[in-house]
Formats: structure tokens, sequence, C-alpha cells
């Protein structure tokens, strides 16, 4: 049975290969594509959502959402996605336009609208948009399958050494957020860093055929250099990890574990504080993540690739 899926996204390069996997995936039902500001402002987020979508060809509604964090203000990354956000690609002109509904309030509708436990949020940036739906409508918490998110770690960070770039954009939404309620499944920095796109990964990917292939490749060749530049590791695939959680979590190992957010650390604001002993004696609200299997990972990346070509 294919799952119903909204994305949530503030697209950027490895967003963008998350829409990817998601657009022809066998088990997504990708039912609308969120957006919010994070790797770039939003007009440009959604731009960049909206250019990969008509590239792919990829028929789903995109609704523009928070143009800024809740009491924070915005901080983007352009050194490791660029000034568009999405830099590396040329897209020509883009054949389809954004819904004029805002993301907030479309999730609070659809989710309510469809049967309960039948929609499930897979968020890839700030997780601003879900917080203020769950404040338009507090009862969309009862109602949503899963919400799987890339965001946090249980170790170091990589936007201070205490946080990882979701949640530090937003610390008080992503409180909201991993203090709702709803069943969260939390894909952090530990596991997602583990799956790293080497020179040797991206060349075989690039023979690949296919444009989804092509914009892969434009994108990655953006972003591992700009991730080796400025922080010294090799292209991290960060959100596309929570796509492969929806076609296969055997890929994953997980446990159960209560998840704060820290909002006023000096040096630690926007970490998740994943009481991985159990001393809080709080009861879990989060399914964490703790290793994924990288090899099997480049293999479902691949097949969401070929299918571009093998459908085309
Ligand atoms: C996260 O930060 C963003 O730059 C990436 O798109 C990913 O969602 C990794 O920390
Ligand atoms: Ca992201």
């Amino acid at each position: 049975m294919m799952r119903s899926v909204i994305l949530d996204v503030d697209t950027g390069h490895d967003d963008a290969v998350a829409i990817m996997m998601a657009g022809r995936s066998l088990s997504i039902k990708l039912e609308a594509i969120t957006v919010t500001a994070g790797n770039q402002t939003l007009d440009k987020t959604v731009r960049n959502t909206l250019n990969v979508c008509s590239a792919l060809s990829i028929n789903v509604p995109v609704y523009p959402g928070m143009s800024r964090p809740l009491l924070k203000d915005l901080q983007t990354a352009p050194l490791i996605h660029g000034e568009s956000g999405l830099d590396g690609p040329v897209f020509t002109e883009c054949a389809i336009k954004s819904e004029k509904e805002h993301a907030a309030v479309f999730l609070a509708r659809k989710i309510m609208n469809k049967p309960s436990g039948e929609i499930t949020i897979v968020t890839t940036g700030p997780l601003t948009n879900i917080a203020m739906a769950i404040r338009l409508e507090p009862s969309i918490v009862g109602r949503v399958r899963e919400l799987v998110i890339m965001g946090g770690s249980i170790g170091q960070g990589n936007i201070t050494p205490a946080a990882e770039f979701n949640t530090y954009a937003d610390p008080e939404a992503a409180s909201i957020v991993f203090s709702s309620g709803i069943p969260i499944t939390m894909i952090p920095l530990d596991v997602t860093r583990t799956v790293s796109l080497t020179p040797d990964r991206l060349a075989h990917l690039s023979q690949v055929p296919g444009k989804a292939a092509e914009l892969f490749t434009a994108s990655m060749n953006f972003y591992s250099t700009a991730c080796s530049k400025y922080i010294g590791e090799s292209a991290a695939m960060h959100d596309p990890c929570c796509i492969a959680w929806i076609e296969d979590p055997a890929l994953f190992t997980t446990v159960k574990k209560y998840v704060a957010i820290e909002t006023l650390g000096v040096h630690t604001r926007g970490k998740t504080v994943v009481d991985m002993s159990g001393v809080s004696k709080k009861e879990p609200n989060a399914q964490v993540a703790l290793t994924i299997d990288a090899e099997r990972f480049w293999a479902v990346l691949e097949e969401a690739l070929l299918r571009y070509h093998n459908l085309a």
C-alpha cells in the first residue's frame, strides 16, 4: 500500500534529492509539497521546489509557507547551498505555479479532511510550518500517522558545536512539534552524516541515464564542492534519508527516547537533547534513528533516479 505523504521542505540541494526520490516512489503517494524558509529565503526555496518539480514533471501542488522562524531572525545557508539556494543546475522556464493557500492552513485542512492516521509528514527543513499548523488546528496532532523529521543530533551539531541546522533555525517551532504528541521519527545528523557522497559515488551516479540523474549530478557537483570547501566533509545525504525511511525502515536501527529542544542555552540553543540513558524518566516522544545501511541507501537512490528514465 502506498503511503500518503506531504513533504515539507526548504529546498536546497539535499531537499531536491529528497523530492526526486519521493516524486516517482512506488511506496509514496505524494499529496503535496509545503515550503518554508531555511536554506534560503522563502521566495527562493519555493522557486527551487517548483523548478525541480517542473524539470522532472512531478505533478504535485506546492504551498508556500512561513518566510521566517517563529521568534528568531532568519539565518540562511548560502555557503553550502549558494545564493539561489540550489546553485549548480540551470533550469529552463518553470511550467508550474505555487498554490495561493498558506502551507500551514493547507496542512491543517488536509489532515483534518483525510481519515485519521492517513497522512505522513516528512520534514527536511526548519519545523516552522508544522508548528504553525499545530497551533492553527491542534486536533491534527492525533490524526497524523507519522512525522519523519530530518533534524537534530544526538552528539555534535553542524551549525553550532551543539545544534543541527534545522532545529537551530527555529528552536521554538521544534519545541512545539517535539512536545505535541505527534508520533515522531527523528533522523538525526549522526545518521545522515554516515551517508556521504564520495567522488567515486558521484561519478558512478552521474552515469545513470535520465533527467533526474542529470539534475542530481549538476546539484551534487556544487554541493560536494561547497561541503568540502566550507566544512571539510564529503556531501551528506541528510534529507533523502527520510525518504529512505519510508521506502524501507529496515535500513535503519532506532530507539524510542525522550527528546527535548533547548531553546534558552547560550551555547546550545536549538540542540535536540536526547535522553539516551533514560535519566529524565520521561516517556519517549520520538523514535530516534541510530544507524542506516548506507550501501542499501545508495541502491534505493539509484533506483529512484533510474525510474525517471524508465518512465519517461
Ligand atoms: C540540514 O540542513 C540543511 O542545510 C539541509 O538541507 C538539511 O536539511 C542538515 O543539517
Ligand atoms: Ca533541508
